[in-house]
């Protein structure tokens, strides 16, 4: 084998130690995606099959949705991609944090005036264009804007901004925000949300509870995150029909960031140690009240000490028949399928199923800047978007017939992926997952007209305005992504072949260009400058050869 070749990681090697996992942080995207197609192809029959499948689902959505209006039009026909998209999202955000009016003001007329908004006149789909989207769903004349303002929008909001004796952008922003809080955040209390959950949605959809709240910057954030987790697991419990089997009943959600302020890989062991013994109590929690607790997938660079502390947890719990500690897996990450192939092995050593929520992963945009600004040598998640699909296909794929005590969660909204995932099961237990506020038609469609009738369960966060903007500031950026699903199937101008087309084909005709050109790799971030280069602190290898050249050198003395 040339040498060359031989250093590519293999997917099919044993991952039982997490450096096993890690040697595929930063792989080569081809070399990974390469492996990934092989796992994920499935023969041409079975292809339309799942095609055909795909397009009954699009068209019940398409079907299901004519009627749409509110927030589903203004976050389809708001350009959230755009520079002044991205603006006003950020000026949303950081208006909910400031208290007094007059620096919300001066945010507003320093934000307004800066933007280019004149490179939008004559697009069709411009952010501007659609003003009267922005205005119509805050009911009406919060801002309306005249056809002098849509032809000039640059002169009229320099002028808005300039009357801040009239604030009307700031309180039309925040109501913005609440109205989209309302869409995605299913109530403010867990008592609201659970009642909600018994009479708000239909068939027997399970749920997970997620309490708001992540990325705690204080101890008394933690604090305050993990007693809201405490009761509401305890709420939860006392709430839940007990002669359900442990996999169909309400689970809550958890996100390790809420739990610590020292949450970050430079503080590993003392993230391990106090984040363990709070996980530890959440989990006895759980398992008193008989509910699964699931950990979510944040950033990438959290990853293996996330699976440390979950490691220690779940062997702690051995020999009770507790089986409800779970673990969100990302698709898009490069170590997707040893990290499954680690926990298979995890669990088959306890004896104990693991539920295991397979996502593509929420955190895409963050992933490619820190590792640019990191200077590492290349990308913890994959740069083309049908490469993330094929190794959720893949991940999929594996984790139906290579994990027998792994119980497979599917959480997506793309109708090609149920699809696949569906017609790769056969006779396995599963159970597919949606967000609160996105899919309902999706899933609607996968039961009345698939007639597939497979368990669903909701993704529900519960939560104060103050602790929802990073996790609203994800949705939108899902649903304003114009290659996300949720985009396009709302784009009536996409035809159904398009929103379907599968990703095996598409990444396979991208023959020899399976990353993409135009994210460089971080050292070729600056054209004929090369960037400079970083450590990967958060990869255990990467430190200990950094700590082994420390070592060689300790006993030199240097002069200059
Ligand atoms: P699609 O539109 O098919 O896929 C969109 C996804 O593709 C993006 O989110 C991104 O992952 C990926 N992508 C987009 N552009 C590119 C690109 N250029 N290159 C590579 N990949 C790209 N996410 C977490 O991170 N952690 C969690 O714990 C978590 N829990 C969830 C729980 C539930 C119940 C659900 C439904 C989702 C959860 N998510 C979580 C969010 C999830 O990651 C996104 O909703 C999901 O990625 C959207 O995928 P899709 O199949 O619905 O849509
Ligand atoms: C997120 O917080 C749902 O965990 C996912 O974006």
């Amino acid at each position: 084998m040339p040498a060359e070749q031989s250093q590519i990681p293999r997917l099919d090697a044993p991952a039982t130690a997490l450096r096993e996992i890690d040697a595929f942080y930063l792989a080569d995207e081809a070399a990974v995606v390469t492996q990934l197609l092989e796992r994920a192809r499935i023969s041409p029959d079975m292809l339309e099959t799942i095609s055909a499948a795909a397009r009954t689902l699009v068209q019940g959505v398409r079907e299901r949705h004519k009627d749409v209006s509110g927030l589903h039009a203004f976050l389809h026909h708001y350009d959230l991609s755009s520079q002044e998209g991205v603006m006003l999202m950020c000026l949303a955000e950081s208006l909910l944090r400031i208290p007094d009016a007059a620096t919300a003001d001066k945010l507003i007329a320093d934000k307004l005036t800066s933007a280019d908004w004149h490179q939008h006149l004559g697009e069709s789909q411009s952010l501007f264009v659609n003003a009267s989207t922005w205005a119509l769903m805050l009911t009406g004349n919060l801002i309306e804007l005249s056809a002098e303002a849509q032809r000039q929008p640059g002169d009229f909001l320099a002028r808005l901004a300039g009357r801040m004796e009239e604030p009307i952008i700031r309180a039309a922003l925040k109501t913005a925000m609440h109205i989209m809080a309302q869409q995605f955040v299913m109530s403010w209390d867990i008592g609201g949300a659970l009642a909600r959950a018994s009479v708000d949605e239909h068939r027997d959809d399970r749920y997970s509870f997620d309490m708001l709240g992540e990325a705690a910057l204080t101890r008394h954030d933690a604090e305050r995150y993990s007693q809201a987790y405490t009761d509401a697991i305890e709420a939860i419990g006392a709430a839940t029909d007990h002669d359900q089997p442990i996999a169909a009943r309400p689970s809550i959600s958890v996100k390790l960031s809420a739990l610590s302020p020292r949450f970050e890989y430079r503080q590993r062991q003392r993230a391990i140690d106090e984040l363990s013994k709070c996980v530890r109590r959440l989990a006895a929690a759980a398992a008193k009240a008989e509910i699964g607790l699931t950990i979510d997938a944040e950033e990438a660079d959290r990853l293996s000490v996330s699976l440390k502390i979950f490691e220690n947890v779940y062997c702690d719990a051995q020999g009770g028949a507790w089986s409800g500690l779970g673990l969100a897996v990302q698709a898009y990450q490069k170590r997707a399928i040893p990290q499954l192939r680690w926990l298979q092995s995890l669990a088959a050593s306890i004896r104990r199923v693991i539920p295991v929520r397979l996502v593509k992963g929420a955190y895409w945009d963050t992933e490619i800047k820190r590792a640019q600004e990191q200077g590492l040598d290349d990308y913890p998640v994959f740069t083309r978007k049908s490469n993330t699909d094929v190794s959720y296909l893949a991940c999929a794929r594996f984790l139906l017939h290579e994990c027998p005590d792994l119980y497979p969660q599917f959480a997506t909204h793309n109708a090609h992926t149920i699809a696949y995932v569906h017609l790769q099961a056969e006779h396995r237990e599963f159970e597919f997952q949606r967000l609160h506020g996105m899919g309902e038609e999706l899933y609607d469609a996968v039961h009345t007209d698939a007639g597939w009738d497979r368990p669903l369960r909701v993704y529900a966060p519960v939560g104060a305005h103050e602790d929802l903007l990073p996790y609203l500031v994800r949705r939108l950026l899902e649903n304003g992504a114009n290659t996300s699903f949720v985009n396009q199937i709302a784009d009536a101008r996409i035809g159904i072949e398009d929103i379907i087309a599968d990703p095996i084909g598409l990444t396979t005709r991208y023959g020899d260009d399976l990353r993409r050109a135009d994210i460089p790799l971080p050292r070729d971030l600056f054209g004929a400058r090369k960037n400079s280069k970083g450590i990967n602190f958060a990869d255990d290898s990467a430190m200990r050869s950094l700590k082994a050249s420390f070592e060689a050198l300790k006993d030199q003395t240097f002069g200059a």
